[in-house]
């Protein structure tokens, strides 16, 4: 038997599915980055035409990494060591010094998506073609909305477990001083959506919050507030990706609807963003370091964790390769 990878979870750290790597905002045309998720190292790049690609980072010849001083020319990459260049299809096309390409000179490449902003990659085991695309969130208009505040954390955590969180009611009480929220589950599909009532004394009051979570792929979720303060509607994205068998990204992107009030959307952004990273801090200091237990002692209080543990296991790494999840394309928001 091979020695167990990670020792803190007995469910696979890897998933299938649609993982976010970044922002579009944050590639440019001829831009190229590393980035390392799933224990490789990747290229990510946005080729002259503004199309964006992921290549192995590393160059099949010998062995130099893309990201270390390579560049994009057109829409390819080329290696900083000896200036082989490969298509977005992972094809070599060009070796400046060589009269014939070696067919084999070629690279893996991996399908990606630019969706509201975001660029997301496909990955299952198998290293096969996605089976469904990525959901669209319909009714979604970025121009409704300030611009959105972005975060990124890397954790020494599974992401169920983050997603999780979510749903774990007494911890919010516990953990974060709020009422314990209520959740009302409703799957659909590969989907899950879950409804929270909650809420929280700030400012010498009691603000009370729906929060609507839709999961929607291992890797990424999102929460709707439905009803702020002020006629006011939030949305955040939420994405999870493991880096290695141990850490996960954690990307948030927090947007708030643009209201009539001038000035008022920029204040609650900002009460947010304060009130997100306060609680997200607090989770912090429990989270790199928790155990797992696959079959906890839960109480009668304790609630939906199982249900999210029974939704995320779709996603687990198949023993056979074959297995697909339900086409679901797109979701809506609320
Ligand atoms: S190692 Fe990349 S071109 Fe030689
Ligand atoms: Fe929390």
């Amino acid at each position: 038997m091979g020695a167990r990878k990670n020792l803190r979870y007995d469910i696979p750290f890897y998933t299938q599915g649609w993982f976010q790597l970044g922002w579009s905002k944050d590639l440019r045309r001829g831009q190229l980055k590393k980035v390392r998720q799933f224990g490789k190292a990747f290229t990510l790049f946005r080729g002259n035409d503004g199309v964006v690609d992921l290549l192995d980072d590393v160059c099949p010849h010998l062995g130099a990494h893309f990201s270390a001083g390579g560049c994009v020319k057109g829409n390819s990459v080329r290696c900083p060591y000896h200036h082989w260049s490969f298509d977005r299809t992972g094809q070599c096309t060009d070796i400046p010094y060589a009269d014939k390409i070696p067919a084999k000179a070629r690279v893996g490449a991996h399908t990606v998506v630019e969706r509201h902003g975001m660029i997301f990659m496909y990955r299952n085991k198998a290293g096969t073609e996605p089976t469904y695309d990525l959901p669209t969130i319909e009714g979604f208009d970025p121009d409704e909305f300030l611009a959105p505040f972005t975060y990124e954390f890397t954790i020494r955590i599974h992401g169920q477990d983050i997603m999780e969180n979510s749903v774990d009611s007494p911890h919010f009480w516990a953990v974060h001083g709020h009422e314990m929220p209520e959740n009302e589950f409703h799957e659909d599909g590969a989907e899950l959506r879950i409804t929270q009532t909650a809420s929280v004394h700030r400012f010498g009051q009691k603000l009370h919050f729906q929060l609507k979570f839709t999961m929607i792929e291992p890797g990424f979720h999102y929460v709707h507030f439905p009803r702020l303060p002020g006629g006011a509607t939030a949305l955040v994205f939420s994405s999870l990706v493991p880096v290695d068998e141990e850490h996960t990204s954690h990307r948030m992107t927090m947007m708030i609807r643009k209201t009539r009030i001038p000035g008022y959307s920029n204040i609650l952004r900002r009460f947010i963003d304060w009130q997100m990273m306060r609680t997200y801090h607090e989770d912090m200091r429990i989270w790199e370091s928790k155990e797992y237990h696959a079959r906890p002692i839960l109480c009668d209080g304790d609630g939906s964790i199982m249900k999210l543990r029974r939704w995320y296991a779709q996603f687990h790494d198949p023993v056979e390769d074959t297995a697909t999840r339900p086409d679901v394309r797109t979701v809506g928001v609320g």
